[in-house]
């Protein structure tokens, strides 16, 4: 059985057979629409989601299948105090997949080592989100017939932005491409993506505050909000909301062939008056969602036979604790840490469920 937690789950190979079946799915809609008939999708959602929650739904009814789930954490035993783990395994008996959101970071790993369905990440924390890159990539894949060599700009929220965690991820693993990270010091991209995907790929990647000026190098650029809900100071939000707002003014040397890619919701950072330009391509992503989702519904069905939980990496360092505070490893009842070595030379030693940096338990 076969889950998606983390976008580095699925080969390049992988990728282009989803993105193919995608788009065999926008140009023949109905030849698809029987082929999850007398499945269930279960979507759990313990946090707020407008495009995630309703295109896995719409994917699944094109698809024939039906849906099941809950879009409030405060609707589900969660607030009795159920464990992310047992509410796995609970639900596999009633559905044949899952999607999952959760404010905590690692939570869908914990839910795919107990479920006995596979379990797809629909976004953990401030940490991972790749049905967004999944979608983000067949955006990109649409519009430039290519990824290899790009150069893509991300814009904002670099620190708690999941889907730039996750993208950034995935273009590690094709040639040529450059990454141009735009954002305030305070939100700049956490260690593990840094170091561990940006610096360990040799990827070409450079930083600046400044989004006008990096615009007319880029084919792609990301735009992200501030992510309000993460920030544990209410004053900082209020000081760096406004960092970037996307403007036509700001795109007059931009290239005719930018893609302008926004994972929604926006609150500010794109003006509504970019959305008239062609190459505002924020729209045309939702849509290509809906496609990615049902490929991957189907890919991952036909693994459903075998009923085996994920066995989670890692292993178990009685000497080093995750401090991260919103790990699912700070709440989730007995549930034991798992950490691996990333980079034996540097030392640096991750959890392996939020993989934010070990240190020595205190
Ligand atoms: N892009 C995205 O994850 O949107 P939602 O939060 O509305 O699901």
């Amino acid at each position: 059985m076969r889950s998606l937690i983390d976008i580095q789950d699925l080969s390049v190979a992988e990728l282009d057979e989803l993105f193919a079946t995608a788009a065999d799915i926008a140009e023949h809609p109905a030849r698809y629409a029987e082929a999850a008939k007398g499945k269930k999708l279960a979507t759990l959602f313990f946090e707020p989601s407008t495009r995630t929650r309703l295109s896995f739904e719409a994917a699944m009814l094109e698809l024939g299948g039906s849906v099941i789930g809950f879009s409030d954490a405060d609707s589900s035993s969660a607030v009795k105090g159920e464990s992310v783990g047992d509410t796995a395994r609970v639900i596999s008996a009633y559905a044949d997949i899952m999607a999952m959101r959760h404010p905590r970071e690692g939570a869908a790993l914990v839910a795919a080592t107990r479920a006995t369905v596979p379990v797809i990440n629909a976004g953990d924390g401030g940490h991972a989100h790749p049905t967004q890159t999944l979608t983000d990539l067949f955006t990109i894949l649409r519009e430039h017939k290519r990824i290899e060599g790009l150069t893509v700009g991300f814009c904002g929220d670099l620190k708690y932005g999941r889907t730039v965690h996750s993208l950034i991820s995935a273009l590690s693993r094709y040639a040529g491409v450059k990454v141009v990270l735009i954002s305030p010091a305070e939100l700049s991209l956490p260690g593990y993506i840094k170091g561990g995907v940006l610096l360990e790929a040799g990827m070409d990647f450079s930083e600046t505050t400044d989004l006008e000026a990096a615009i007319p190098a880029l084919d792609v650029l990301y735009m992200t909000r501030i992510q309000r809900e993460r920030f544990p100071d209410p004053d900082e939000y209020e000081r760096l909301k406004d960092s970037y707002v996307l403007t036509p003014e700001k795109l007059v040397a931009a290239k005719p062939t930018l893609s302008i890619l926004h994972p929604l919701p926006r609150v500010n950072e794109i003006s509504v008056r970019v959305d008239a330009d062609p190459r505002a391509k924020y729209f045309s992503q939702v849509e290509n969602g809906k496609y990615v989702r049902m490929a991957l519904i189907l890919s991952l069905l036909a693994s459903a036979a075998d009923k085996t939980p994920l066995t989670a990496p890692g292993e178990e360092m009685p000497t080093m604790a995750c401090h991260n505070p919103v790990c699912i490893t700070r709440c989730e009842q007995e549930l034991l840490p798992r950490f691996r070595v990333t980079n034996r030379e540097l030392q640096i030693i991750r959890c392996v469920f939020c993989e934010k940096r070990a240190e020595e338990r205190r």
